[in-house]
């Protein structure tokens, strides 16, 4: 990065982050920044990090004219419109496992707190009253607990409650009874089952559509009288006007609660309710957590704005870092191959299949057919065409997309891409290969046999394949003082049209082209630039 990227962090992140952002980029620290103020700055930055209070909306990504990466330091993305960003090619990156632990320990305190009334109990000594009488609590051990979404926290929640005695049951239609067991939990079918047998209810999902409310007054209608409940999650999960009602009626005796409907909200009618453990979503608030987080979603921005692919970018196939390295020099092979068809072709696209066949079938693909698909929109819209919004370009442009593994067809090769780009009387197929140490080689174009290194300037040439029509083409290329560095010639066969492939030191305008479309015996010439 030559000058420095500018990037706005609009809420607080550790100082630890800050300083390894401070190493790379121009930082903005506008910790607190109101949604509108942010609004009429976010056009000069080419990040921006947050974390669950500015939305990053349509309205902010459509003045982020420069924007290529949104960190969100933390787990949820509710406040983040993913495919808004997708359509811009806006990165997305959050930091899932950083504040799981601090997470999954606020949740046993909200619920110790809660049935204990340790809050209550808290503000009347602070008034200087002492009446032992008036906090009675009930135990753990022994009791069942229901956790819905049994994923990373509602996890770690399961095995630490197990740890106090209780009976563990789970809700989670989405996960393998597998992670059931593992985390000793006994898996419920229905929600409505869990509600009816547990002591205690506590949630653990993401915030969706099918989550918001999902325990509500239906729910409190089958419930044990004195279930008591948390929501360490998102505000809504555990519906507020049906848990005021629900705890007046004594249906349910206790709550506790870091997440609300509308946050910030102070005045919140439900803080003031006796039998109530309330904090103000601080549920990651841990030094541990937050130096977890500061420093990865320092480094994941840093890496995406260095144009690096990120492990766990959310509207990205996951990868590890691992598998990353392994798909590297499969992703710089793709997106060449793609980016053939156009410079050959201007038929408009209607189909693409990407066939892997060798070692590469192996591996997982998804990221491998992106890059394809990056590499073929290159040539007709530019920059605007990423790794997020390839694939929705090419959907949203009507091109169906098809990618299959084949453990045979290799014809020879230790591993072997083969695209093929259907228009609507056309065809071309485009093999490529890495080599031994780990290069692109585009093996076959069109039918024709290849051995072709992309580099930066190439031509490929159709002739009619007989003596004296190379001669002259590569004296044209002479007179214009284009140097030749490879060439490569292939046919079909004897006699008929062979493809010449060359690549050449420096840029080839259209004044040679025409020259060189003169020539004898020359049916097409195409520069291609990798
Ligand atoms: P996760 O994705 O690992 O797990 C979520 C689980 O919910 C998954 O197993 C999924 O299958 C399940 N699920 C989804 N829809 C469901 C449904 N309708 N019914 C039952 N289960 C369903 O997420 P996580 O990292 O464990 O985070 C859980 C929640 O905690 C999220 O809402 C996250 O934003 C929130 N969170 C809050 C804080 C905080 O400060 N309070 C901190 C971190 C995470
Ligand atoms: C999260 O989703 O990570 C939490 O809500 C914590 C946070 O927003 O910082």
């Amino acid at each position: 990065m030559t000058e420095k990227m500018k990037v706005v962090v609009a809420e607080r992140i550790s100082d630890a982050g800050v300083e390894a952002l401070r190493k790379v980029l121009d930082v903005d620290l506008r910790f607190g920044i109101k949604q509108d103020e942010l609004l009429e700055i976010i056009e000069d930055y080419d990040a921006l990090i947050v974390r669950s209070v500015i939305k990053v909306n349509e309205q902010l990504l459509s003045r982020a004219k420069k924007l290529k990466v949104v960190g969100r330091a933390g787990n949820g993305i509710d406040n983040i419109e993913v495919p808004a960003a997708t359509r811009r090619g806006v990165l997305v990156v959050n930091t899932p496992e950083s504040n799981t632990i601090s997470a999954a320990e606020h949740t046993i305190g909200l619920l110790l707190s809660s049935i204990r009334n340790i809050p209550a109990a808290t503000i009347q000594l602070k008034s200087g009253r002492w009446d032992r009488t008036l906090f009675k609590g009930v135990e753990l051990y022994g009791k069942t607990v229901g956790i819905v979404g049994l994923g990373r926290i509602g996890s770690m929640v399961a095995t630490r409650l197990a740890s106090f005695g209780m009976k563990v049951l789970a809700y989670d239609p989405y996960i393998t009874d597998e992670r059931f067991r593992r985390f000793g939990a006994e898996k419920v079918a229905e929600l409505s089952e869990l509600v009816r047998r547990s002591d205690f209810i506590t949630v653990h999902t993401p915030r969706t559509e099918e989550t918001m409310g999902m325990i509500g007054e239906e729910q409190f209608k089958i419930a044990k009288r004195g279930v008591r409940v948390v929501n360490c999650a998102r505000g809504g999960i555990i519906n507020e006007a049906a848990l005021i009602k629900a705890m007046e009626e004594g249906i349910v005796a206790s709550a506790g609660l870091d997440v609300f409907e509308k946050e910030p909200s102070p005045g919140n009618p439900i803080f003031q309710l006796d039998k109530i453990a309330v904090t103000p979503h601080c549920g990651a608030d841990t030094v541990e957590a937050q130096d977890r987080v500061g420093i990865t979603i320092a480094n994941q921005v840093i890496a995406a704005l260095r144009g690096e692919l990120v492990p766990n970018a959310v509207n990205l196939p996951t990868l590890q870092e691992e598998e990353l390295v392994s798909l590297r020099p499969y992703l710089c092979l793709a997106e060449k191959m793609g980016k053939v068809y156009f410079q050959l072709d201007r038929n408009p696209v209607d189909r693409v299949e990407v066939t892997y066949s060798g070692r590469v079938a192996d591996k997982d693909t998804e990221m491998i057919t992106i890059s394809f698909l990056k590499g073929l929109l290159e040539p007709i819209i530019g920059e605007k065409v990423n790794y997020v919004n390839a694939a929705m370009i090419t959907e949203t442009r009507g091109v169906k997309v098809a990618s299959l593994k084949e453990e045979m067809n290799n014809r020879g090769y230790v591993n072997l891409i083969t695209a093929r780009v259907y228009a609507t009387n056309t065809f071309m197929e485009i093999s490529g290969t890495l080599t031994a140490n780990r290069e692109p080689r585009i093996v076959s174009v069109k039918g024709y046999d290849t051995d072709i290194t992309p580099t930066e300037n190439m031509l490929f040439v159709e002739n009619v394949d007989r003596p004296g029509v190379i001669g002259p083409f590569a004296c044209v290329l002479g007179e214009y003082q284009i140097n030749i560095a490879m060439m490569g010639v292939g046919r079909r066969g004897r006699g008929e049209i062979a493809l010449m492939t060359l690549n050449v030191d420096s840029e080839v305008d259209e004044e040679v082209v025409q020259r060189l479309r003169e020539i004898d015996g020359i049916t097409s010439v195409k520069v291609v630039k990798f």
